[in-house]
């Protein structure tokens, strides 16, 4: 009979774990989805409504989670597995690097208490790459080491992954922590999750994954931006840069018309063209160039394309949607390192091969 893993999906964002754990098949394991915790109604509204079956369990804020440090909060259902992308605004480039001295990097506190009071079969947290060298590493030590020692403790794994070599056209890292508790088995040495070749991939480029046709013109770099988003500084801005086969890591603020070497924009000839691997001559000064779609964003982060038809349907504007989708998790690195864990720990198989 298969193991049921009961999972807890927490910081749930659009469900990025979610949709990786029902995408994978097993012959010794099946995922239930108990419940999952997230502070943002558009993140709920998208999460609900694209869901087969709605959760058990519901709740908007972690704080108000039973544990040891808030005895009277709501206890979670029974649950095997938590997943958690914690907010990582207080740990990424763009934010002030504080580490935990701000207060969304105190939800890291969270996920420990509710290890403590809970203790879960297994964990996998994701978080931005950037975390290790908060504190010249000291944070991201700290951090593997209140994760080994919480509860009865934990084997823990560590892996810094890059969504280009799992099959997703981003350059995008994000650092994953695993854990299976310690009483359950002896520590196995495994390694990162094998990597898939982008040419084999569903969309191996961006290219494959644009969409062509009739796109809304409000897609369009506007009149008034133009300039800013494509204006040349070599000094202190780069090059121009549009038209990349792998797209630059997507970010929450997509919908503000960034400068063109911090956001995604595509050409028409690059679009309509046939070679996804070179840059074409665009000339900046006249031809349309467009950011990509909030369809295509979830492309690129693994999504499938039923996300962008229900967003809209669920009235979510652009930039809803945008930030929903540049909080989210890549999809397929979620995939590759839950089932890796997983197989590793719970298959005959070595998943190291
Ligand atoms: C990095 S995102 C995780 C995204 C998610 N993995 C996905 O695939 O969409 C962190 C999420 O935590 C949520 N969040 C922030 N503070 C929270 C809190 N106190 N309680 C519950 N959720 C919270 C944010 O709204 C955001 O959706």
């Amino acid at each position: 009979m298969k193991q049921i893993i009961k999972y807890f999906d927490c910081f749930a964002g659009i469900g990025g774990f979610r949709c990786a754990a029902e995408n994978i098949q097993s012959d010794v394991y099946d995922f239930e989805h108990v419940s999952y915790c997230e502070v943002d109604p558009q993140a709920r509204t998208l999460y609900e409504a694209v869901g087969d079956k709605k959760p058990v369990q519901q709740i908007n804020d972690v704080k108000e989670i039973k544990t040891n440090r808030n005895p009277g909060g709501t206890a979670l259902a029974d649950f095997d597995m938590l997943f958690a992308g914690f907010p990582c605004q207080s740990f990424s480039n763009v934010g002030y690097r504080k580490g935990f001295d701000d207060e969304r990097g105190q939800l890291f506190f969270y996920i420990l208490d509710m290890l403590d009071y809970y203790q879960p079969k297994y964990f996998v947290l994701e978080n931005v790459q950037k975390l290790s060298t908060i504190k010249n590493g000291n944070l991201l030590d700290e951090m593997k080491t209140a994760l080994q020692e919480i509860g009865s403790g934990y084997h823990l794994h560590v892996w810094c992954l890059h969504a280009s070599d799992y099959g997703l056209p981003q350059n995008r890292y994000r650092i994953f922590f695993c854990g299976i508790r310690s009483d359950l088995c002896e520590k196995k040495d495994i390694k990162e999750p094998p990597v898939i070749k982008l040419t084999d991939a569903k969309y191996p480029t961006v290219w494959h994954l644009l969409e062509r046709g009739e796109i809304d013109p409000k897609h369009y770099i506007p009149a008034k931006t133009r300039e800013t988003v494509l204006y040349k500084n070599p000094k202190w801005q780069g090059n121009v840069n549009i038209d990349n086969a792998i797209a630059r890591p997507l970010t929450a603020s997509m919908s503000k018309w960034h400068r063109a070497n911090q956001d995604n924009y595509y050409s028409e000839t690059y679009i309509n063209g046939t070679d996804p691997y070179s840059r074409p001559d665009v000339d900046l000064a006249s031809e349309k160039i467009r950011r990509i779609t909030p369809l295509e964003g979830f492309r690129i982060q693994g999504f499938p394309d039923n996300y962008a038809e229900i967003a809209t349907a669920c009235r979510l504007s652009y930039s809803a949607q945008y930030r929903l989708i540049g909080n989210a998790l890549p999809v397929n690195l979620a995939y590759a390192v839950i089932k890796h864990l997983l197989n590793s720990y719970l298959c005959e198989e070595d998943e190291n091969g």
